[in-house]
């Protein structure tokens, strides 16, 4: 079965064709450098510049894997959660195709499929612990069969990638920051007494990070050499970096106060005993290489598989939208052209 997967739920456009179960191709359109601009995503901007993307954007893939537009068989777009007016410009344009193909729609919950993406490359083995960590959520799920989640704790403010990000702006870093604090933390070791790790003094698998943006300010109101200076590229960042090592401690200790706070939370949950078979970390943060590393160890320790996607299908993709929406409707499911997009809660 050939699966068009459409993704424009937040500031990247991008469309990919899946079939039975592997990824044919995709073409993205990342919008960051025009939201980097605001230092933030501008949400009238990102549906203007998906609904001007798209259409090349389609063509380019057809081309490059030589398929036809009607040889789709299933039209799958994220439905949620995600910034409206960008959710609906993709929802339309999966409601055209599938009408005009006569093929089922599926709409897909966007966090879902970024736990399920690692089943492009990996078999996934049910059931999984699953931490979902982006720019827009930290939740983690018990997910129980590719159709069936359950979610176990969440941010009460902030997620991770967005304490990453706008710690990231206040040290003058280019948005999204979290890329930036993870390469400078690679290149010191963090100071566990720097910033607190955040919400732990609880019972509770919730997490929550806004109250490391205060931390991190209070720390440069001390320290105020710490903020950089405006830089022209990312290679001027890195060897500024290199010289300042007082700023990758910095990095590495606020990035180390986010990774133990989750991955606190997820062994208080394996040790409640529920029998998963693997642990999966997915979302824009999972590609943090400190969040990897440790949560490798975790995992070992636990003697579980752990599965993470790589780098390119942690950030936001229509891979896995397109891995999902095959997923679901080989197992018979779909939606009728009234649904809607849902850009909060659980779609
Ligand atoms: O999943 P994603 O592409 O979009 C959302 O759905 O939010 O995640 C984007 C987030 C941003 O906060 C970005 O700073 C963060 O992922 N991110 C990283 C890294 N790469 C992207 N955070 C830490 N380390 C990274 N290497
Ligand atoms: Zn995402």
């Amino acid at each position: 079965m050939l699966c068009l997967g459409i993704e424009t739920s937040c500031d990247e456009s991008a469309l990919a064709l899946v079939e039975d179960g592997r990824l044919l191709d995709e073409c993205l359109h990342s919008q960051e450098a025009v939201h980097a601009l605001f230092g933030g995503v501008v949400p009238e901007l990102a549906s203007r510049r998906h609904l001007t993307s798209l259409p090349f954007l389609l063509a380019r893939l057809l081309e490059r894997t030589g398929r036809n537009i009607h040889d789709v068989q299933v039209v799958a777009a994220a439905r949620g959660p995600g910034l409206m007016g960008s959710l609906l410009v993709g929802m339309g344009m999966a409601k055209g195709l599938a009408l005009s193909l006569n093929v089922p729609l599926v709409g897909v919950n966007h966090l879902h499929a970024h736990l399920l993406a690692a089943g492009l490359e990996q078999d996934i083995v049910f059931p999984a612990l699953g931490l979902l960590v982006s720019g827009g959520h930290t939740h983690l799920y018990r997910v129980i069969s590719p159709s069936e989640f359950e979610l176990l704790g969440r941010s009460l403010d902030d997620a991770a990638g967005e304490a990453l990000d706008k710690t990231a702006s206040m040290l003058n870093m280019p948005y999204p920051g979290g890329r930036f604090i993870d390469a400078l933390a690679a290149m010191a070791e963090p100071d566990p007494r720097m910033f607190p790790r955040p919400y732990l003094d609880n019972k509770n698998l919730n997490f929550s990070f806004s109250g490391l943006k205060t931390a991190v300010s209070l720390h440069l109101a001390k320290h105020p050499h710490l903020r950089l200076p405006r830089l022209p590229d990312n290679e001027a960042l890195m060897s500024w970096a290199r010289k300042n090592p007082e700023i990758c401690t910095v990095c590495a200790s606020l990035n180390w106060s986010i990774v133990e706070a989750l991955r606190i939370k997820i062994e208080r949950e394996l040790d409640l005993g529920y029998p998963y078979r693997s642990l999966i970390a997915a979302g824009g943060v999972a590609a943090n290489s400190m969040l990897r590393g440790i949560l490798r160890k975790t995992a070992e320790q636990r003697s579980l598989p752990l599965i993470l996607p790589s780098a390119t299908l942690c950030t936001d993709n229509a891979a896995m939208i397109g891995y999902m929406g095959w997923l679901l409707a080989t197992a018979g499911w779909s939606h009728d052209l009234n649904v809607e997009a849902v850009p909060r809660g659980k779609p």
